[in-house]
């Protein structure tokens, strides 16, 4: 069933995901200075396809400065802005360490308590590893066996090899999915990824029952680190998660998660979030200028700028081109007739992601991969099938 997904692009509103599932990017300031990687890869034999002044554009990220200052702060025990401090003071609370220390007071009193300063001594670790990945190398795709699939194979007692899986399935969140009845289909996949905790409960004849490896983002564990032991395991504890990092400080829900979690947490390689970012941001370049006919400046106005993100779906899709030799799409997209999502009765919203770039960009994996800029062309990229 695979069809040419452009045509229905024309009819397709913006699909969000849940507000509070989406990894917003806590920032909102103005463009600061950004220097321009000089090397932009292009893929031979090629090169033409690509305008460098997208990819020049595309490779500015303009939320750099702040991410840097902010890990800066937050390396040097310096919350810096009341949100980021409530985070903070409210996973001590959650946690029951060292109760007494009033919140206005600051960290010198935190660390009082021995347990919060092991774990904020491991935060600085994770954080400062994690960190110093944020920058674009265009072989990182082909790190993502080692990074992903071994340590999922080892916990599933097997020994770990080079070879990918023979299928996967992304299962999106859109509710096309209640269009149809591909439940069996999916979970004929040897592997299934499902996003951001949506529940499959009751809708087994359309999404199908089996998940290999949930992906979210760090808001969603964010969330999850207030329950009792970390608990975010609609699928089972022995479901491995891989989640990218939205906001730096969301680490700590790491830092404190991870050891309580039987099946491996995994946090996406810095890499792999900056080479989603400047895909996803050269195809709203693009059809910012080519398609809707504005000049390139207006871009950073007309889609936030420093908030821009590529949506958890895309990153699910860059997860499974790295591990998989054959990927299928199901549940990305919608129509006018379908509810937004297919397990809440969410309403469309939020412009920070780009949904239309992403279809683009989709399109490309299954009838042009060459036009896929950044990736490695080292990287063989495997067939992509969207099922609508
Ligand atoms: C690249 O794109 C920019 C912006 O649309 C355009 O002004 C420029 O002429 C293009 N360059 C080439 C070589 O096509
Ligand atoms: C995927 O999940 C199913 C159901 O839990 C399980 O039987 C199967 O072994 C898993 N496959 C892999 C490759 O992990
Ligand atoms: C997370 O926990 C696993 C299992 O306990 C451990 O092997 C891994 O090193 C931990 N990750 C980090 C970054 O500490």
């Amino acid at each position: 069933m695979k069809r040419s997904v452009r045509p229905l692009f024309s009819i397709l509103l913006l699909i969000v995901f849940a507000a509070t599932l989406t990894c917003r990017v806590a920032i909102r300031f103005g463009f600061s200075q950004i220097e321009l990687e000089n090397k932009v890869l292009l893929r031979a034999p090629a090169p033409s396809v690509f305008n460098s002044t997208l990819l020049k554009m595309a490779a500015i990220d303009m939320g750099e400065a702040h991410s840097k200052q902010e890990i800066e702060q937050l390396l040097e025990g310096n919350f810096a802005s009341r949100g980021r401090y409530r985070t903070f003071s409210s996973w001590r609370k959650f946690n029951k360490h060292d109760i007494r220390a009033s919140s206005s007071r600051g960290i010198p009193l935190m660390l009082r308590s021995t347990e919060f300063y092991r774990q904020w001594l491991e935060f600085r670790r994770v954080l400062h590893d994690w960190a110093r990945n944020k920058r674009y190398q265009a072989e990182i795709m082909m790190e993502l066996v080692r990074q992903v699939k071994l340590p999922i194979d080892r916990h599933n007692g097997l020994v770990g090899s080079d070879s990918k899986y023979a299928s996967c399935a992304v299962v999106g969140n859109s509710g096309i999915l209640l269009e149809k009845e591909y439940g069996s289909l999916i979970d004929s996949h040897e592997v299934v990824i499902r996003l951001n905790n949506a529940r499959t409960e009751k809708f087994g004849r359309n999404v199908g029952a089996k998940t290999n490896i949930s992906f979210v983002n760090s808001n969603i564990l964010h969330l999850c680190a207030r329950r009792e032991g970390c608990f975010c395991h609609p699928y089972g504890v022995n479901v491995p998660i891989v989640m990218y990092i939205c906001q730096p400080v969301h680490l700590l829900d790491y830092t404190v998660c991870n050891s309580s979690h039987k099946a491996p947490l995994l946090i996406t390689d810095a890499r792999i979030d900056v080479l989603c970012s400047r895909i996803v941001k050269y195809y709203s370049l693009k059809r910012f200028v080519e398609e809707e006919g504005k000049p390139l400046e207006k871009w950073g106005s007309a889609h936030d700028g420093s908030m821009f993100h590529y949506s958890s779906g895309m990153q699910a899709v860059m997860l499974a081109l790295g591990v998989c030799e054959k990927v299928s799409i199901y549940g990305f997209g919608k129509l006018a007739s379908t509810k937004h999502h297919y397990h809440t009765n969410q309403k469309a919203e939020l412009r920070l992601h780009d949904y239309e770039a992403e279809y683009a960009f989709y399109h490309d994996l299954v009838n042009n991969p060459q036009a896929i800029p950044f990736i490695s062309d080292k990287f063989k990229i495997p067939p992509v099938v969207i099922y609508q």
